[in-house]
């Protein structure tokens, strides 16, 4: 069988296209590299000894998409192509929009000209907004705070709406908590251009001494050591996680949508000492002000992936946080 993966050289993308071949489908990827690189393709042969049939180009571009269902028996889609980073969305609101919702809405128009319906789409915990407790419930109330959080909402929205007026689709949303690590060949990971946003690509950075210090944003936090707690979820589960997915809307028509987490919350310094430990490195950090926008504490319930994907996460913190410097190092090199 074969799958469309959008995006797919990208951080998730790449890790779940290993997956995918290991699981025995057949893979065809397009990016236009905006934030990855060509040399992913020959990663993911590396490590699986198949290379995935590739178009570099735009996801919004109709005519590409057109090309590639003409070309191959896709059965099902994947769609990770989008921006990403939260601060860029407050500031470039348009692009955001632009990008991340024409690429769904494309990709879905030219699946449903050729009767392609089976989808899963990357979605996001930042959905929940600011969530009034922990765990967090497919069913909690939905919200954004900023334009990258409402492409997701929106999205969510549009496919809600698509499988409302045709039941033939069978979509998967897959709600993301924090995606950190890497494949454990080192080969595949995350890789941000300049100053990471991110935690765990920040804590890398500090560790390799290409930045001074990890900066702890609030220690004030109502959590057990002041820090933000977040459900940080190792990116090979989370690749597997979608193959589970693919296989329920396989076996049934339907719109469902699943908290991709590990249902545990680690807060920044529990991160920043573990990583320092297990890959004995120096992480020294300080306390800043909290950033805005952040909450306090974001963890999942897992419990209906594991009911009805038969999905559950594996890979511990120390995995994690091996496996994130293993490629930091590797990257380098
Ligand atoms: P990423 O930036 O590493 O990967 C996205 C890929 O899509 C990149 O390879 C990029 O070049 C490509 N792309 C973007 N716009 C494109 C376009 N118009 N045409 C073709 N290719 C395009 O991001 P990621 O971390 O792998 O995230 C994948 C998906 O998961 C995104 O939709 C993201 O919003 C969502 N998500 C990510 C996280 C996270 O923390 N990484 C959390 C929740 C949800
Ligand atoms: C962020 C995004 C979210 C997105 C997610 C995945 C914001 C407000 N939210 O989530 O929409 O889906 O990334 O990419 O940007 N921290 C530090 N120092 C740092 C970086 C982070 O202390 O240099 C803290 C944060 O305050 C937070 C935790 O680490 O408590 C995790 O932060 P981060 O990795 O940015 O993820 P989120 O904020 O959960």
């Amino acid at each position: 069988m074969k799958v469309l993966v959008t995006g797919g050289c990208g951080y998730i993308g790449s890790h779940t296209c290993v997956e995918l071949f290991q699981a025995g489908y057949e893979v065809v990827i397009i990016d236009n590299f905006v934030n990855s690189k060509a040399e992913v393709l020959d990663k993911i042969e590396q490590i699986t000894n198949k290379r995935p049939f590739f178009y570099e180009g735009d996801a919004r571009d109709i005519e590409l998409l057109e090309r590639i269902f003409n070309e191959h028996e896709i059965h099902a889609a994947i769609d990770f192509a989008a921006y990403k980073a939260v601060g860029e969305s407050v500031e470039k609101p348009l692009m955001y929009y632009q990008n991340n919702l024409n690429c769904l809405l494309n990709l879905c128009e030219v699946m449903q000209r050729h009767n392609c319906k089976n989808l899963v789409f990357s979605s996001s915990a930042t959905v929940y907004g600011e969530p009034e407790t922990v765990p967090i419930t497919e069913a909690f109330p939905l919200s954004s705070t900023n334009p990258y959080g409402s492409t997701k909402l929106f999205g969510e929205m549009i496919l809600q709406d698509l499988y409302r007026s045709d039941s033939t689709w069978s979509i998967a949303i897959l709600r993301y908590f924090n995606p950190v690590g890497a494949h454990e060949s080192g080969l595949i990971g995350e890789d941000p251009n300049g100053i990471p946003n991110n935690l765990m690509p920040y804590i890398c950075k500090v560790a390799n001494k290409e930045l001074p210090c990890l900066h702890v944003f609030g220690n004030d936090y109502p959590t057990h050591d002041g820090t933000g707690v977040r459900d940080y979820i190792h990116v090979v589960d989370l690749a597997k996680g979608h193959i589970a997915a693919l296989r329920k809307i396989n076996d049934s028509q339907l719109l469902d949508i699943y908290n991709l987490g590990t249902g545990c919350g680690y807060s920044v310094l529990e991160m920043a000492n573990t990583y320092a430990e297990i890959n004995q490195v120096e992480v020294p950090y300080q306390i800043d002000p909290r950033r805005p926008g952040d909450i306090p504490e974001c963890y999942a319930d897992t419990k209906k992936a594991e009911r009805e994907l038969h999905w559950k996460a594996e890979k511990s913190l120390t995995q994690m946080c091996k496996d994130s410097y293993r490629f930091t190092v590797n990257s380098q090199k």
